[in-house]
């Protein structure tokens, strides 16, 4: 592993950090150039995480000397009729003046561990097809490509459509 990880700390997000993680959310959006698709809130955000039904978790990388947040993995259940049960990363982030010292291994290895935990049976997430050195940074931890030469597309709903779908 990239030396120097041993100053991060992979906790769990604080109820009162939303805001700062939600600065980090727009900064991974400005990095791939999408910040005008990010139509989350941080309301939505804070009651999602921390909420009565949470949706989804959020393990952020801590430098200890600061307690300034490095990146963050933000991860949610899912289920496979096939293999059970599975653990969906949506964003793996590091902020780009902490890259390279193992912080993204620490965060991608602190979900596995979650997801052994819960006795999943995979760990999934989704990255571009020209993100070439994330998709290395995932084969080199021992992911694989599932949607190489299967054939299979993820097919979206969004909200209107869904509304307009049970309309009629
Ligand atoms: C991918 C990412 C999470 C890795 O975090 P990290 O803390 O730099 O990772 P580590 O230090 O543990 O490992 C470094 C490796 O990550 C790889 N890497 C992937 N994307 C990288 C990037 N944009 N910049 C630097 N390194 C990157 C490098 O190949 C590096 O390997 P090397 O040390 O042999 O050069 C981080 O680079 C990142 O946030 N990238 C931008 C967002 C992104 O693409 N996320 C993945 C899609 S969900």
């Amino acid at each position: 592993m990239a030396g120097n990880s041993d100053r991060y700390v992979i906790r769990e997000l604080k109820e009162d950090e939303v805001r700062k993680f939600f600065d980090m959310l727009l900064e991974f959006a400005d990095y791939i150039n999408a910040r005008e698709t990010v139509s989350n809130t941080q309301d939505a955000l804070h009651r999602d995480l921390f909420g009565d039904t949470k949706r989804c978790y959020c393990l952020v990388a801590e430098r200890i000397e600061d307690g300034v947040l490095a990146g963050y993995s933000l991860y949610f259940p899912g289920y496979s009729l096939f293999k059970g049960a599975i653990l969906h990363i949506n964003h793996l982030f590091v902020r780009e003046q902490y890259r390279g010292n193992g912080v993204g291994t620490l965060l991608y290895k602190a979900v596995a561990k979650k997801a052994i935990d819960q006795d999943c049976q995979a760990l999934d997430l989704l990255v571009h097809q020209s993100n070439k050195k994330a998709m290395e940074f995932y084969e080199r931890m021992g992911a694989f490509n599932q949607m190489e030469g299967v054939g299979r597309h993820r097919m979206r709903l969004t909200r209107k459509r869904m509304k307009d779908l049970v309309k009629t």
